[in-house]
């Protein structure tokens, strides 16, 4: 892999005379549901002013889901959604097609004059390294400048390729518009030729087996009773996403999860992806927000106890008892991403820090 000639020094440079100057830190902004929604169809797009508030992320796809004839339709609708809506704290996101397709172009050079004022990131797909990126991060440049823009959009980029799993540092790295990464997983299971037929989510075929009984006379039974457990197979991937995003500094996700109807292995999937360092997945249907917004939301038990943890550990040095549990340095760091979590999303929630501020009642006076 040849290494960038770029000054570490011009890396904050814009990329066109007259662009916005790029971002040093991305904005810590709610986006526990990036809602998608397809601006070609009339009924959903009449629905969106309505949305407006009641999810963090609306998201204007153009790419898969929207058929080719109605590509140009698609386009259209989102820059009059865009144009006619006020979406007040509501991010509006759109998804691009993909970079090798013969809509994409198009897709640039209509929404940035058009609505790039109003819009805060663009979800690139099928993203395969860091060579993607550099495409659309000067392209949006020119095109930033050309309208006049005075903020610069970010990046986002589905992690759906095999390569771009392989890249996924230097797709992380490759610009400082870089807002985040999620999992495409239906995407990455073609791509990878993994034997799955699903979007998202688990497989009842993929498991490890608790070894056979064994009888009196040393017999093992194959054929005796032995748990089964699932595994996770997305577990590696998000995995690699969150470390790759965590050194960079930006924000991973989960992506689809089809089955719209199973809404307890939904939100299993978002709460694991959650637990190992996601920030928020995506919505498919109306369903799956209120989902997102519950798990991807530190439940006001964890909020309790990270708040005692704090306020025990005084400095933020040495070691406490708290229930007969050890807490220390790290500990404390563990529960000030929770407590900071907390103060963002309350900022924008105000049912979640209704929840958050009953807890300051409960736990005065309690002892640490
Ligand atoms: C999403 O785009 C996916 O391919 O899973
Ligand atoms: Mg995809």
């Amino acid at each position: 892999m040849p290494a960038s000639s770029r000054s570490a020094k011009d890396f904050f440079a814009p990329l066109a005379v007259g662009a916005p100057a790029p971002v040093r830190e991305v904005p810590a902004r709610p986006s526990r549901a990036i809602h998608f929604f397809d601006p070609s169809n009339p009924k959903m797009a009449a629905k969106i002013p309505d949305m407006v508030g009641t999810v963090d992320v609306l998201l204007g796809n153009l790419e898969d889901a929207v058929k080719a004839d109605n590509k140009v339709a698609a386009r259209e609708g989102l820059v009059k959604i865009a144009q006619d809506t006020d979406f007040g704290p509501t991010q509006l996101w759109t998804r691009i097609n993909s970079l090798d397709s013969p809509w994409v172009l198009d897709d640039l050079t209509t929404l940035v004059p058009a609505i790039g004022d109003k819009l805060d990131v663009i979800m690139v797909p099928k993203v395969q390294g860091a060579e993607d990126i550099h495409y659309v991060d000067r392209l949006l440049a020119q095109l930033e400048a050309k309208a006049g823009l005075d903020r610069p959009i970010l990046v986002h980029a589905i992690l759906e390729t095999a390569r771009g799993v392989a890249n996924v540092e230097e797709i992380c790295g490759a610009s400082p518009r870089m807002q985040g990464l999620s999992l495409g997983p239906a995407d990455l299971a073609a791509d990878r030729r993994m034997k799955t037929t699903r979007v998202g989510g688990g497989h009842p075929g993929y498991l490890v087996r608790q070894d056979p009984p064994v009888d009196e006379l040393g017999i093992a039974h194959i054929d005796g009773p032995r748990s089964i457990f699932q595994q996770d197979l997305w577990h590696y991937t998000i995995a690699r996403m969150v470390d790759a995003c965590a050194m960079h500094g930006i924000y991973p996700y989960y992506g689809p999860f089809g089955d719209i109807t199973d809404v307890v292995a939904a939100e299993d999937q978002f709460r694991n992806a959650f637990l190992l360092g996601c920030v928020g997945t995506w919505s498919l249907h109306p369903k799956q927000i209120a989902i997102a917004n519950r798990v991807f939301s530190p439940s006001p038990d964890d909020i309790a106890h990270a708040r005692r943890v704090v306020a025990a550990m005084g400095d933020g040095t040495g070691a406490v008892m708290l229930d007969g549990k050890m807490e220390d340095d790290a500990s404390l760091k563990q529960c000030l991403v929770m407590v900071e979590l907390a103060e963002q999303l309350a900022a924008i929630d105000p049912e979640l820090k209704k929840q958050y501020d009953a807890l300051d009642a409960d736990t005065t006076g309690q002892e640490a």
